[in-house]
C-alpha cells in the first residue's frame, strides 16, 4: 500500500496511529511504505540504510527477490489449510532445517516466544513423562530475553523490569544464574531441574555472547545431570552468529533449539527442533497450533533458509561484522564493540545510546538502542563494507553531537 492511494496525508496517517493503536512501541517518525536489500524508504521516496533489519528478521535482505518469488508462487496453490493433510513447503522446509542444523524433528510455531513456548513445553513434558511429576524446572540466564508469552515471560530472567512486573504471579519452574558463570547455573540445579536454556549471545540484554568454557561447561554440566540443553536462536539463528546456527560455531550441540526471525525472511514463523528423545514428549494433543507451518509462511523459509546457506551469508555476517566491530573501537566514546557475527553491540562510556540512535535516524540510518549506553546493529547479512563505512561516519557524527548535548545538560545541573 502506498500513501497516495490513501488519499491521507502522512500526519492524519500518524494522527489515526496514535488515535486508534495500542502504542507500546516508540516510534520513528517515518513511514515505511517500501523495502529493498539494505534500504528501507519513506512516502516520499527518502532511502534509510537499515541496520535494524526488521529486528533481525530480514537477513537475506529486506524484500529478497528468492523469498518474494516462493510467497507469490505459493499464493496460487495454498495459503493455508488445516495441519492434517501433508503439504509440499511443511516438508521441504523440515528436511532441509533439520539436515542443515543436525537436529531430529521439528515443530512448527509462528513467532518466536511460540517457539520458546514449544521448547519450555517439550523439555516440561519429556521431564515429568521419563522422571516424575516434579521434574519440570528450568534454569535460565540473568538478563535474557526469551519472549512475551507467559512461559517465555517467566523463562526471562528480568524480574524487576516491565518485562515481568505487573503481570501477578509468573509461571512456576524457572530460576535465574548468572549468564556465563558457570558456577552460578551448578548451584541453582535441584533434583527437579530438567533443563538449562540460554540465547547463545544475549541480544535484548546488551549483546553479550557467551565463552565457549561457558557453552561446553553448560553441556558437560547439563550431561552429568541427565538434564536437557536448550539454545534459544530466535536472533542468532540463520548465519546471524557467523554459523548457521551459533551452536555449530560453538561446536556444542543442543538437545532443543528454538528458532523464528531470519527464519521467515519476512513472514512470520517460528519453530522448535529436538533430539528425537526429546521430540517424541509430544504425542497427539500434548501441542498443536492452528497457522504453526502455514502454507506461504514454510514456502518463504524455505527460500529464506536456502538463500542464507546457498549464499554462504554466515560468513559474510562473520567477516562483516568484525570489521564493524573493528570500525566501532576507534569511535569516540566507545568503551566497547562486542558481539558475534553481526549481531553487534556498541558501549560507551557515557549514556548517550539513545541520542545516538535518534542522531543517525535523523541522518537516515537506523539502528536500536539497548538501555542508557548500548547501541545494537542488526543489519541483513547481505552488507557490505562500504555500507558500514557510511554506518561509522554517521555513528561519528551523531556521537559527537550526543556527547556535547550530554555535557552541556551534565554542566548546566
Ligand atoms: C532471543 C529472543 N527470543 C525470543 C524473542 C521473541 O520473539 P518474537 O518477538 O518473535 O515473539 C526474541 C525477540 O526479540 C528474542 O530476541
Amino acid at each position: 500500500m502506498r500513501l497516495k492511494d490513501t488519499e491521507l496525508t502522512a500526519q492524519e496517517l500518524k494522527d489515526m496511529v496514535d488515535k486508534y493503536m495500542v502504542e507500546t512501541y516508540e516510534r520513528y517518525d517515518f513511514i515505511a511504505e517500501r523495502a529493498e536489500g539494505m534500504y528501507i524508504y519513506d512516502e516520499e521516496g527518502n532511502a534509510y540504510l537499515d541496520f535494524y533489519g526488521g529486528v533481525a528478521v530480514n537477513s537475506p535482505g529486506n524484500r529478497n527477490e528468492r523469498v518474494i518469488a516462493a510467497i507469490k508462487d505459493q499464493l496460487d496453490d495454498i495459503v493455508h489449510t488445516f495441519n492434517y493433510p501433508y503439504t509440499i513447503p511443511q516438508a521441504l522446509l523440515a528436511k532441509k532445517i533439520c539436515d542443515t542444523i543436525g537436529m531430529d524433528k521439528i515443530f512448527y510455531q509462528n513467532s518466536g516466544t511460540e517457539a520458546n513456548e514449544c521448547m519450555i513445553k517439550m523439555a516440561r513434558k519429556y521431564g515429568t513423562d521419563n522422571f516424575g511429576p516434579d521434574r519440570y524446572h528450568i534454569i535460565t540466564a540473568k538478563n535474557g530475553f526469551h519472549g512475551r508469552t507467559y512461559g517465555a515471560m517467566a523463562a526471562t530472567g528480568q524480574p524487576d523490569t516491565a518485562v515481568q512486573e505487573g503481570f501477578g504471579a509468573m509461571l512456576p519452574g524457572f530460576s535465574y544464574a548468572q549468564f556465563n558463570n558457570l558456577a552460578d547455573f551448578a548451584s541453582k540445579v535441584t533434583e527437579n531441574t530438567i533443563a538449562v536454556m540460554i540465547e547463545p549471545v544475549q541480544g535484548e540484554g546488551g549483546v553479550h555472547p557467551a565463552t565457549q568454557e561457558f557453552v561446553e561447561g553448560l553441556r558437560r554440566l547439563c550431561d552429568e545431570h541427565g538434564m536437557l540443553l536448550l539454545f534459544d536462536e530466535v536472533q542468532t539463528g540463520w548465519g546471524r552468529t557467523g554459523a548457521p546456527m551459533a551452536y555449530m560455531g560453538y561446536g556444542v550441540k543442543p538437545d532443543a533449539v528454538s528458532m523464528a526471525k531470519a527464519m521467515g525472511g519476512g513472514m512470520p514463523i517460528g519453530a522448535c527442533c529436538a533430539v528425537e528423545k526429546v521430540a517424541n514428549a509430544f504425542t497427539a494433543g500434548a501441542h498443536g497450533s492452528t497457522y504453526g507451518g502455514h502454507a506461504l509462511a514454510c514456502a518463504a523459509a524455505y527460500a529464506s533458509v536456502s538463500e542464507i546457506i546457498d549464499n554462504n551469508l554466515s560468513e559474510n555476517a562473520d567477516e562483516m561484522g568484525r570489521y564493524m566491530k573493528k570500525q566501532l573501537a576507534k569511535l569516540p566514546h566507545v568503551r566497547e564493540a562486542r558481539g558475534r557475527g553481526l549481531l553487534v553491540g556498541c558501549e560507551y562510556d557515557i549514556p548517550i545510546a539513545a541520542e545516538v540512535k535518534h542522531g543517525c535516524l535523523d541522518r537516515m540510518v537506523l539502528i536500536t538502542a539497548i538501555g542508557d549506553s548500548v547501541n545494537r546493529m542488526i543489519p541483513p547479512l547481505i552488507v557490505t563494507k562500504k555500507q558500514i563505512d557510511k554506518l561509522i561516519r554517521i555513528m561519528r557524527a551523531a556521537i559527537t553531537d550526543a556527547a556535547a548535548r550530554y555535557y552541556a545538560m551534565d554542566l548546566a545541573s
